[in-house]
């Protein structure tokens, strides 16, 4: 593994490795047994949106392994002036040990990794957020168990955290039944994936997606990007939400997760997401063992 853009790329045998050393780092973490494996490693993590978990995770990961993150904002870089990520790419290569990115597109990260000399970490783009759908799978494997045949049910947009859910629960050996309005539709790239799937099923009824699921999931309605849509995006997802009704659905014993930030009564009802937010809230945790994961990985 050279980088970790996005997890088409990964084979289920790395996906698991990572959960493997992630659950090994988490263990170490708990229990106070120093891990500096990155001593002298720089990481540059350049932000060209918002975050909260993506940046202090990473920022504290990388400190936990001993080594240096930089946050760069993508305002101040010359980046934000014009100069090109290929020049951006090369720059970094000589100064640091790995760069991790949260942009728009996913061909912005792919050229940074093709362009640059060091690995690359996407840490969420408009097609996916790899590193989340990691910790996701971390957190369902604690609490179940094991991954093998679980059915998640994602609710709501067809967007980078579908798309990632899609790939990732699928190779580790899990079905995905998604539910998502009409006239949002999956990048074929996607569906071209999932069709060799026979755990894959794709909705537009929530109620249809959501039975026997052993994992209910959901985001946004509007990702970052589409604030200008907003408005519209209320009508058309009204009752794309996670409520009393769509967990009886499910297994009793149904877990329910949320990458964060929520909007309490629109994808999620408060009191569905306050019976399960100690899941939600480790599966955030599960961000920063997970990315020191990926971060080993590649430089570990
Ligand atoms: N889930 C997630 O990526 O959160 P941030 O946008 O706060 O980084
Ligand atoms: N789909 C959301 C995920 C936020 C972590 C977005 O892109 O804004």
């Amino acid at each position: 593994m050279k980088h970790f853009l996005k997890l088409l790329d990964l084979s289920k045998e790395e996906i698991i490795e990572l959960l493997n050393i992630a659950d090994q780092l988490k263990y170490e973490h708990k229990n106070k047994i120093p891990h500096r494996r990155l001593e002298g490693k720089t990481l540059a993590m350049i932000f060209q949106k918002a975050s909260t978990r993506t940046r202090v995770s990473f920022e504290a990961g990388m400190y936990q392994l001993g080594g240096h993150p930089l946050v760069l904002s993508a305002s101040d870089l010359q980046m934000g002036r014009g100069e090109p990520i290929e020049d951006t790419a090369r720059v970094l290569s000589r100064y640091c040990d790995a760069i991790m990115i949260r942009t728009f597109s996913q061909d912005e990260v792919e050229n940074l990794a093709a362009c640059g000399t060091i690995p690359v970490i996407n840490g969420l783009t408009d097609f996916s957020h790899p590193c989340q759908i990691l910790a996701d799978l971390m957190t369902i494997r604690e609490c179940k168990k094991s991954l093998e045949g679980l059915k998640l049910c994602f609710i709501g947009d067809a967007n980078n955290m579908a798309n990632s859910l899609i790939v990732g629960c699928l190779k580790v050996g899990m079905k995905v039944s998604v539910a998502c309005p009409k006239d949002y539709e999956f990048e074929q790239t996607i569906l071209n994936f999932a069709k060799d799937y026979e755990g894959f099923e794709l909705t537009t009824d929530p109620k249809i997606a959501a039975v026997d699921a052993d994992i209910l999931e959901t985001d946004v309605w509007a990702s970052m990007g589409n604030e200008a849509e907003s408005a519209k995006r209320k009508i058309d997802f009204a009752g794309y939400q996670i409520n009393d009704e769509l967990l009886s659905l499910a297994k009793k014993d149904a877990m329910v997760l949320h990458c964060l930030p929520a909007h309490r009564e629109e994808e999620i009802t408060a009191k569905v997401f306050e019976e399960h937010a100690d899941e939600i809230f480790e599966e955030a945790e599960n961000r920063m063992h997970a990315q020191k994961a990926i971060l080993l990985k590649l430089m570990g």
